[in-house]
């Protein structure tokens, strides 16, 4: 049996001795939104209220207790919005509405007013990049070459020839063109055919988007992650781009080419100045393409564009290259994953500010991917990522389900999967004569799927999320891995959870202090320090299931133990498996 030692006292209440009280005064360039711990809500999988198998807004606002208790400030909402949902939710037919699977307008109105209530800002997902093909304004685009709304959309007629290829992520053909006999063109969209690229080149256009941004600001909805935004600008001269230039120009990576066009600063700095500066709110970039070196175009305070953005060299890690999202049966370097982290934390170091995360809607759970999902490692594992997470100079972006160390389900059978991104690239492995074995083998660890199960609340039917059939599959752990398990066990991961999220509020050295990465090379612990006005932290994880210890250089026979995920702290140096431990030095 586990236990949690936490000697917090200092910590407890915010005292005289306590950074919080201390140093606030000291910390230059305070921001609520920097403090803050983003909790991610999967609306489709979190609560059904209503017993059709899918999460509603009904559903939230039942457990926004819950979610209160976990100490969290800002949720962060997968799209609401009306969709006929091809790719779940991101493909939006009407953006100033509900999807109707989710509830009302008024169910909205009564979510967010019960979130401010207590005290929790809500964050919406601006899908600005393509609608849905169900979208009126893409009704009219298609109907006509002269349409008022033909610009709104990338169109390119077919008397011109076939288009240079872009990809199309979600495209059984991998095409990111599709013909549209009604007037004998083709339009582009990045990801699957019933997700039309928007043309950001056309100010009407962005004057839809930057009132409809308006619209629910006005609302007194909190800020917005912006899918993947740096998409928004293309080079619509639309070049042929053969692989050797991909491969030579572009770095290999395709979004450097697709995206990041020459307006896409312009569009930004306008966005920041019809929508964002007029209210308080916080705004993320799913950095998409973003580089170490790019970063600061997006979120330096002084550009007036963003506030943070997430970057997928973290999650990227431990990938073979050259296949589709296949792990290296090595498993990943921690050497290489200490070095991906504190490159992005020195990024910030003057300037901007970063964001961590380790799990959200599009990766595979995070005590899968990064920790271990064998029974006897998965909740003390799941404990040292948190623990990782919420020490780190960034905000936390926190998947839900993860406070409870959910797990990746591994779906044996392609039928299993929801996802549009498993599904067709199952189709166009298999028309290519391609392994489907190695796929879905490889998708176990990988697939998007896994983190959008129903969330585990209890030990009853479906786990509590929906009295119907789930649209996807309950993990069957769920009989154990459960809120209401976990509740009532001091241990637990969700109470590890808690207690992390109150040492990040109440010492803002865990925010702001000053990261250095100790005993750099190796292989087995991740060892740091924080340090802000004459204090310091050591964070020491073990990343393995094995005793391992850190050459940290720094004497802990005085240092008073904050958090450990077991109930001894480590003596002479030895780490338990998959210990973490912070100590105030
Ligand atoms: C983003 C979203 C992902 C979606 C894609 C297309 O990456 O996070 O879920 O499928 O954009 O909108």
């Amino acid at each position: 049996m586990i236990a949690i030692t936490l000697l917090i006292s200092s910590c407890q209440s915010p005292t005289k001795d306590n950074n919080m009280k201390n140093d606030s005064a000291d910390i230059p360039g305070r921001k609520w939104w920097k403090e803050a711990v983003v909790y991610q809500i999967y609306p489709r999988s979190f609560k059904d209220a209503k017993g059709d198998g899918v999460g509603d807004l009904k559903g939230i606002i039942s457990k926004l207790d819950y979610i209160k208790s976990l100490g969290v400030s800002v949720i962060w909402l997968n799209p609401i919005f009306s969709s006929p949902n091809a790719d779940n939710g991101y493909d939006i037919s009407d953006y100033r509405g509900i999807m109707k699977d989710f509830g009302t307008m008024e169910d909205f109105d009564a979510m967010l007013k019960g979130m401010h209530e207590r005290g929790l800002k809500l964050v919406l997902d601006l899908v600005a990049n393509h609608s849905s093909d169900e979208h009126e304004w893409f009704r009219q685009s298609r109907s006509s070459g002269t349409n008022p709304y033909r610009d709104y959309y990338h169109w390119w007629p077919a008397e011109k020839g076939k288009p240079p290829f872009r990809p199309g992520s979600f495209e059984v053909d991998g095409s990111g063109w599709r013909f549209d006999a009604a007037t004998n063109a083709y339009y582009l969209h990045y990801f699957s055919f019933r997700q039309p690229d928007l043309n950001w080149e056309n100010p009407k256009l962005r004057k839809e988007i930057f009132d409809m941004m308006n619209f629910w600001f006005d609302k007194g909805v909190d800020g917005f992650r912006m899918d993947v935004i740096p998409f928004i600008a293309k080079d619509t001269t639309f070049p042929v781009i053969t692989q050797k230039d991909i491969d030579e120009k572009y770095n290999g990576g395709w979004d450097q080419y697709l995206a990041s066009g020459p307006h896409l600063h312009d569009y930004l700095k306008e966005m920041n100045k019809e929508a964002l500066s007029k209210h308080d709110v916080m705004s993320v970039a799913e950095g998409a393409g973003v580089t170490a070196a790019t970063a600061h175009n997006f979120v330096d305070e002084d550009r007036n564009e963003l506030n943070m953005l997430y970057h997928f060299e973290g999650v990227s890690l431990g990938y073979l290259p050259g296949k589709f999202k296949e792990m290296d049966p090595k498993g990943y370097s921690l050497v290489e994953f200490k070095k991906i982290y504190s490159k992005w934390d020195s990024v910030f170091e003057e300037k901007g500010w970063g964001t961590i995360y380790l799990g959200n809607h599009d990766q595979p759970r995070m005590v899968t991917r990064w920790g271990n999902d064998a029974p006897e490692w998965r909740a003390l594992s799941s404990k040292m990522l948190t623990t990782f997470l919420l020490t780190m100079r960034a905000t936390p972006y926190y998947f839900g389900g993860d406070e409870l160390g959910m797990n990746n389900i591994k779906f044996d059978k392609i039928d299993d999967y929801r996802d549009i991104e498993s599904i067709n690239m199952y189709k166009q492995i298999k028309n290519k004569g391609g392994d489907l074995n190695e796929f879905l083998n490889a998708q176990k660890i990988s697939a998007r799927d896994n983190s959008r199960t129903p969330f585990q609340w209890d030990s009853s039917a479906n786990a509590g999320f929906t009295t119907g059939t789930p649209w996807l599959k309950v993990n069957p752990n769920y009989k154990t891995v459960n809120v209401a398990a976990q509740e009532t066990d001091a241990n637990s991961c969700l109470n590890y959870f808690r207690k992390m999220v109150k040492l990040r509020k109440e010492n803002l050295i865990l925010v702001y202090g000053k990261y250095a990465l100790l005993d750099r090379e190796n292989p087995n612990v991740y060892a740091y320090t924080r340090e802000l006005n004459g204090k310091k932290l050591l964070v020491i994880l073990n990343f393995t299931n094995n005793p391992a210890s850190a050459n940290t250089g720094i004497d802990v026979s005085k240092a008073k133990v904050l958090i450990d995920n077991y109930a001894d702290a480590p003596v002479n140096g030895q780490l338990k498996p998959y210990e973490a431990v912070v100590y105030e030095l």
